[in-house]
């Protein structure tokens, strides 16, 4: 195949070939240069990919007659024969025989044979759609020229007059247009494919996140507001805020408080407002529905209740436990994107506690990953626990935050009825 090509003033210099966006303008120069001796490109999706181009480019050169294409997916630069010529010895004849013999030639422009129309028109419209239109990722209103007419039948759903359009380069005459009942009734379950996969998805994030169920159910629009966490929800709120805009300078928060004062609630408000704010794309969520997750959607939270952290590893260095990793646990607790520690404190401390605790605390300090930790400690209590090294990176690390009042164990908690909903 000649390894150069050419383009003739006539075609790309005149209004109808200007006037297009240049994105289109670009992807006929580009198919122009991979098409083969006789104008034809084996995959023009390819090559409108490789560009970054989009469909409604492919759809425009299509309407306006620079490229024709074809039902097995194949498309033919219509003026290739203007714009180029190629010397005998180097021209290779096109593999593409099919769809040139759908061709003629007039004064170096390809035009369907006359007999084409019929032949292609004879093959059903499915046909077309799966093997010409769709395949080429082109919507049929896009590309199609004629404008609609009446087809004098009704549809029967909701009795609007059906209209039909051609689509004269594929040769397609009298394609009925849906009606806009089907197609909203298309979308309507589209989107409800997509509430639920995008419901799905949040799930197993949730489940992902290592909160348990009842947490799962800890929520900002479920947290009741009274003088002793006032701040602290506002603090939280804006923490979220700040996160996902990417501008939580601070490396996070430390939710200091009595036993009960909805310090771990508040911190899974986070968790699942995070998970919440995550954004899920419409195809993610319509494959989702089928428990497909190819793209290994994760939880962008990573929580852990300290001690449960601890006596995990322990177990696994001991050779005992779930079959967990423990190396594998603490390099997740510090390599995680956002990390809660419920109950940090709450451990019995040793030596080796501090160790795997400093381990965590240093990395995250050091890479500068944000950590929202709950305890029953004060920053000086936490001290003494721990020593200095630790309590001075999380005191620089975290914003303390204080939760006070009294118990919410009895009173606010949650009705056993609501648990019901985690299983969501
Ligand atoms: N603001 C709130 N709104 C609704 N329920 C709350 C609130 N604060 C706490 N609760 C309820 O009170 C109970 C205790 O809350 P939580 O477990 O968050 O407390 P805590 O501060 O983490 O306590 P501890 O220090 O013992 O871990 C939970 O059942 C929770 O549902
Ligand atoms: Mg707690
Ligand atoms: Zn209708």
């Amino acid at each position: 195949m000649a390894n150069r090509r050419m383009f003739s003033l006539d075609i790309v210099n005149t209004d109808k070939f200007l006037e297009m966006p240049m994105t289109a303008q670009a992807l006929y120069f580009h198919l122009g240069m991979r098409a083969d001796d006789d104008g034809f490109v084996a995959s023009p999706v390819s090559v409108l990919r490789m560009v970054g181009g989009c469909k409604d480019d492919l759809s425009l050169l299509f309407a306006k007659g620079f490229v024709i294409p074809f039902n097995s997916g194949v498309c033919v630069v219509r003026h290739w024969k203007s714009n180029n010529y190629i010397q005998s010895d180097r021209y290779r004849p096109a593999i593409h025989v099919e769809e040139k013999a759908l061709l003629t030639e007039d004064r170096n422009v390809y035009e369907f044979a006359p007999s084409t129309t019929g032949v292609i028109d004879s093959n059903p419209v499915s046909d077309l759609d799966t093997r010409c239109i769709q395949h080429v990722s082109i919507m049929d209103t896009q590309v199609r020229l004629e404008l609609d007419n009446p087809s004098g039948r009704n549809c029967p759903d909701c009795g609007a007059e059906i209209m039909l359009y051609d689509i004269p380069y594929i040769g397609v005459i009298g394609r009925e247009v849906e009606c806009q009942c089907v197609k909203d009734q298309k979308e309507q379950k589209r989107l409800d494919l997509v509430t639920k996969g995008t419901a799905i998805i949040r799930k197993e994030m949730r489940e992902d996140s290592g909160m348990g169920k009842r947490y799962q159910l800890y929520t900002f629009g479920r947290f009741k507001r009274s003088e002793g966490n006032g701040a602290a929800l506002d603090a939280a709120l804006r923490f979220v805020e700040d996160y996902c805009a990417g501008q939580a300078k601070y490396g996070g928060l430390m939710l200091c408080g009595n036993a009960g004062t909805g310090k771990t609630f508040l911190a899974c408000a986070i968790a699942n407002g995070l998970i919440d704010r995550r954004p899920i794309k419409d195809d993610w969520a319509e494959k989702g529905c089928d428990g497909w997750n190819g793209y290994n959607i994760s939880s962008p939270v990573t929580f852990f209740g300290m001690a449960d952290l601890l006596q995990r590893v322990r177990s696994s260095f001991n050779g005992q436990g779930a079959g967990e990793n423990g190396a594998e646990l603490i390099e997740r607790a510090k390599s995680a994107k956002l990390l809660i520690l419920d109950d940090f404190g709450a451990e019995k401390i040793s030596d080796w506690v501090r160790e795997v605790v400093y381990d965590i605390i240093e990395f995250r300090y050091q890479n500068v990953l944000h950590t929202v930790l709950t305890t029953n400690e004060t920053p000086i209590s936490l001290k003494e626990k721990y020593g200095e090294r630790i309590a001075d990176r999380v005191r620089n690390m975290c914003v303390t935050v204080p939760m006070t009042g009294k118990s919410q164990r009895r009173t606010a908690a949650m009705p056993a009825s609501s648990e019901k909903e985690a299983v969501l």
